[in-house]
């Protein structure tokens, strides 16, 4: 992986590894892919201010996300089905992350289960959760979270029906995946993918152990329910437009200004502004774009993550800049995973940090902390 030098050479890598309907499962967006675009796009129109004659010693990007150490600000997605990217996708992310010293979050819809996980990880990870009508399931979705002690629960708010993705569909995706003789044709192009993955046994959705059919039926239609869940910290994850903001960053207060008495309400320790990498409202705006209004509304109450076409050290830093405190990628450790495994998401991870840390030092700045408003040319 030497000529790997950027986000975009993961992925082209990664597309000559992993089988198509996969790789398209990851580079997908709802219909017409606007948002998805908006998200990368609206980074470069964010622009930076360079600072000359300014000591550039002792640098240093650590930083904290729900009060968590983080080696940089910067976590892993949830991100379904990983375990197709790569033969234990979910494992090997995981450990990339815990020894780079950053988040690793564990989807629902994962392949590799929580457990398998845990087995992989000497340190604490982040769990996501979809929450269901059917409540037992996801009780014990959260026990066995605890039971693996996940130190944060990641809610997803914005699945209460599933986008349209027409590469998906086009491609005759399901969930759990069904194989064709297309299918298969597009798996032999990929004999290395095949190897791997024919030496593992975690090829189907292992989170849930029993897959009754009118279980997997509900993952696609939720209704969140906030008296189930008390993790040892929460976030919650959407679009983030004033309604939804309102109700993760004071849910008591939201009620009460609503006139309603529906107690019970817990306040949630980050909100993350996201559209779900572009996957769910098709024309809804950039993340980016939503992020400065939402640190204003809520920065002083509850810390703001962002997720969505951060694809370098830039545009971590401009999110840091414009407010967050925590930033996601989704399909930059995808790409890595494709490309190579364990050591293509250390890759993804390594690229970003240098990238954060030459335009932290160009923007005369030597601690992630003292990134603010400031670096951002008008
Ligand atoms: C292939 C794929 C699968 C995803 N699956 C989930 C999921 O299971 N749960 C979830 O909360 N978000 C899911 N997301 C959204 C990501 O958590 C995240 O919001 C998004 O990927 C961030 O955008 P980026 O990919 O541009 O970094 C998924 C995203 C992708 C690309």
């Amino acid at each position: 992986m030497s000529k790997i030098l950027e986000i975009s050479d993961l992925k082209a890598l990664a597309k000559r590894r992993v089988p198509k309907m996969f790789f398209d499962y990851a580079d997908s967006g709802a219909w017409t892919e606007g948002t998805y675009r908006a998200n990368e796009e609206d980074f470069r129109k964010v622009k930076l201010r360079q600072r000359v004659l300014v000591d550039m010693t002792n640098r240093s990007l650590e930083s904290t996300m729900i009060g968590q150490k983080v080696s940089m600000p910067v976590a892993l997605s949830p991100t379904g089905l990983t375990g197709m990217q790569h033969a234990d996708g979910e494992m090997l992310a995981a450990k990339a992350a815990e020894e780079f010293g950053v988040p690793f979050t564990l989807s629902t819809m994962s392949i590799c289960s929580i457990e398998d996980v845990a087995s992989a990880t000497s340190k604490p990870f982040w769990f996501q959760l979809y929450v269901m009508r059917d409540r037992e399931f996801v009780k014990n979705l959260i026990d066995r979270a605890k039971a693996a002690k996940c130190s944060a629960l990641v809610l997803t708010l914005d699945l209460q029906i599933l986008g349209q993705r027409h590469k998906d569909l086009r491609n005759g995706l399901s969930a759990p995946p069904k194989f064709t003789p297309k299918h298969i044709w597009q798996m032999a192009t990929r004999p290395l993918w095949c190897m791997q993955m024919l030496q593992t046994k975690r090829r189907s959705f292992r989170q849930h152990r029993r897959p009754r059919q009118e279980r997997l039926r509900s993952l696609l239609a939720l209704v969140v329910d906030r008296r189930t869940v008390r993790p040892a910290a929460l976030l919650g994850k959407c679009r983030g437009d004033q309604e939804d903001v309102g109700r993760t960053a004071d849910p008591e207060g939201h009620s009460r200004r609503r006139g309603r008495q529906d107690g019970g309400a817990h306040r949630a320790d980050a909100i993350i502004v996201s559209n779900h990498g572009g996957r769910q409202l098709d024309g809804a705006p950039s993340s980016i774009s939503m992020l400065p209004k939402i640190v204003d509304a809520v920065g002083h109450q509850i810390e703001v993550h962002v997720d969505g076409g951060i694809r370098s050290g830039q545009d971590v830093l401009k999110a840091v800049a414009l407010g967050a405190q925590g930033t996601y990628i989704g399909r930059p450790f995808l790409y890595g995973l494709g490309a190579g495994g364990k050591a293509g998401v250390t890759t993804a991870l390594d690229i970003i940090r240098k990238e954060l840390d030459i335009t932290m030092a160009l923007c005369g700045k030597r601690d992630i902390h003292d990134i603010n408003r400031d670096v951002i040319a008008e």
